[in-house]
């Protein structure tokens, strides 16, 4: 299908702090530009009086005026079946906060360009940390369809990130090669480490997932909360006498600046902190330096170092084998986070990397892949799995099937001996030695009914897991009397 400017596709970064949305115009990618000319927009979502909502730039000042009305940083909670957001007296799920932002997007979009009537996307990628698990994934993909996009698929952060590298680098040229390229995306939530090979030949470009690690809740926020809490002690301020509403207007008030302060850190070498009235009648004046700042940061930093040295060594390179490390992400741009991945990897970051738009960039190119629109070679992405997955044995121990890391497509097969016609089985993923453990999510349990039992009163089933290249769960149960294969749903 050649590219049509009225059906455009579109890849979407659905980020924590920001979103935005880029289009592949048949030559290039295209980043859009919002109604107020920004690149991206601020992942909140405000609801008004009437209940319509307000997304994006214009929600921002209600989190000072209207707190408990509106919501930002919805994808830290994305997955989570618990989490419910009551606006208005109206309950909200992260899926429904996303989709609305999502939404958001690809209205904006759709009011600026239409070239002529019936302008309407044709397909979408959106992107989501590499480190979620199934049901966060799930959950992204079902906020898109909600928002009425078409999507192609979902795809992982730090690939989309490579893909915009590689195309940038490698699509014009006639150099055949491979790289080793480190992709360290710090975003506003959520950090991921991956380490992709992309391998350049005369008609096809490889990007080969060679190992990933992260944390879905560690990124620009946690620097936020730690700073504001430094700031806090050492004015010894406290807000508990506060009404809740004034409370969470003065941690807004608060966080704003702080924010700006963190980033006027990254550029200069000592900066203040002041927030005027932050308690009736009190100012906050504080000076902070870069170096106060870094030891803020210390307990997130040593969490980042292990990460990557984990992921590098998963990723079995020889010294000297990485060429190049790719800084992605907002939080990228703190000086110490450069000089970790310098420490690490003995390689000098990248500059050229888009830190802020090259996830939406490499999405935008994966849709125009995935629409057949991008001709001039084939691209294949070889991904691994982000965790591992298995099932309760006894004594609770989380027993894996399919390990972290393991190339997919991948799959692993079980058998149960069973002594009844109806049986169920718990999948679990992420990394513990326990399906107890808070870093194991256990997954919907999976009913079989209607097994033959034979002559002893039991059956053997088998239990097939598989996930494929592009992270999603599929189960095949096979056993006396049933036969099933479907999408896990998770
Ligand atoms: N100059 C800077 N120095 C330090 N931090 C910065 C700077 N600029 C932006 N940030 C921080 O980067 C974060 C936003 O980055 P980005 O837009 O990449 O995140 P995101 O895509 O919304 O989040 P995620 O990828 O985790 O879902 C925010 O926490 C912001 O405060
Ligand atoms: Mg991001």
């Amino acid at each position: 299908m050649p590219d049509d400017t009225l059906n455009p596709v579109v890849g979407i970064d659905l980020g924590t702090t920001y979103s935005s949305i880029a289009r592949w115009d048949g030559e290039r990618i295209d980043v859009y530009r919002m109604h107020d000319g920004q690149e991206s927009i601020p992942s909140i979502v405000h609801i008004q009086d009437s209940g319509t909502p307000l997304v994006g730039e214009m929600a921002r000042p209600r989190l000072m005026t209207d707190p408990s009305n509106t919501v930002e940083k919805a994808k830290r909670f994305i997955g989570d079946e618990t989490k419910v957001y009551t606006l208005r007296g109206k309950p909200y799920t992260p899926v429904d906060i996303s989709s609305l932002v999502l939404q958001r997007l690809k209205q904006d979009v759709e009011k600026r360009y239409p070239k002529t009537a019936g302008f309407d996307i044709a397909g979408a990628v959106i992107t989501h940390p590499h480190y979620f698990k199934f049901p966060q994934i799930a959950r992204t993909q079902e906020a898109a369809v909600k928002a009425g996009l078409p999507v192609l698929r979902l795809a992982s952060e730090p690939v989309a990130a490579a893909l915009d590298y590689g195309f940038t680098n490698y699509s014009r040229m006639e150099k055949t090669g491979s790289e080793k390229i480190l992709v360290f995306d710090l975003g506003g939530g959520t950090f991921d480490v991956t380490v992709i090979e992309v391998i350049n030949e005369a008609t096809k470009l490889t990007f080969k997932v060679l190992a990933t690690g992260g944390d879905d809740m560690l990124g620009g926020t946690n620097f936020d909360e730690a700073l504001a809490q430094w700031a806090l002690n050492a004015q010894g301020i406290k807000f508990d006498g506060l009404k809740p509403e004034a409370k969470s207007r003065a941690v807004a008030n608060l966080m704003e600046q702080v924010i700006k302060t963190k980033r006027e850190l990254s550029s200069v070498d000592s900066s203040y902190l002041t927030v005027p009235n932050i308690l009736p009648g009190q100012h906050m004046e504080l000076e902070i330096t870069r170096a106060q700042f870094n030891k803020i940061l210390e307990p997130s930093c040593e969490r980042i170092r292990r990460i990557l040295s984990d992921t590098l060594t998963t990723a079995r390179l020889r010294s000297g084998e990485l060429n190049k490390s790719l800084m992605i992400g907002g939080s990228s741009l703190i000086p110490v986070m450069e000089d970790i991945v310098r420490e690490e990897t003995g390689v000098d970051p990248w500059a050229d990397a888009d830190r802020h738009l090259a996830v939406c960039r490499g999405a935008a190119f994966l849709a125009a892949m995935d629409d057949g629109r991008v001709t001039k070679k084939e691209i294949v992405i070889e991904e691994v799995t982000a965790h591992a997955l298995g099932v309760r044995a006894a004594g609770n121990v989380f027993s894996v099937m399919i390990p972290a890391n393991r190339a997919a497509p991948v799959q692993a097969t079980r058998i149960y001996t069973v002594k009844s016609s109806s049986f169920e089985v718990q999948p679990f993923q992420g990394h513990g030695r326990l399906v107890t453990e808070p870093t194991v999510t256990a997954l919907k349990p999976i009913s079989i009914t209607g097994v033959r039992l034979g002559p002893n009163g039991d059956a053997d089933v088998k239990i097939t897991f598989s996930v494929n290249n592009q992270q999603i769960l599929f189960v095949k149960i096979e056993a006396p009397g049933v036969s099933e294969q479907r999408q896990l749903e998770v």
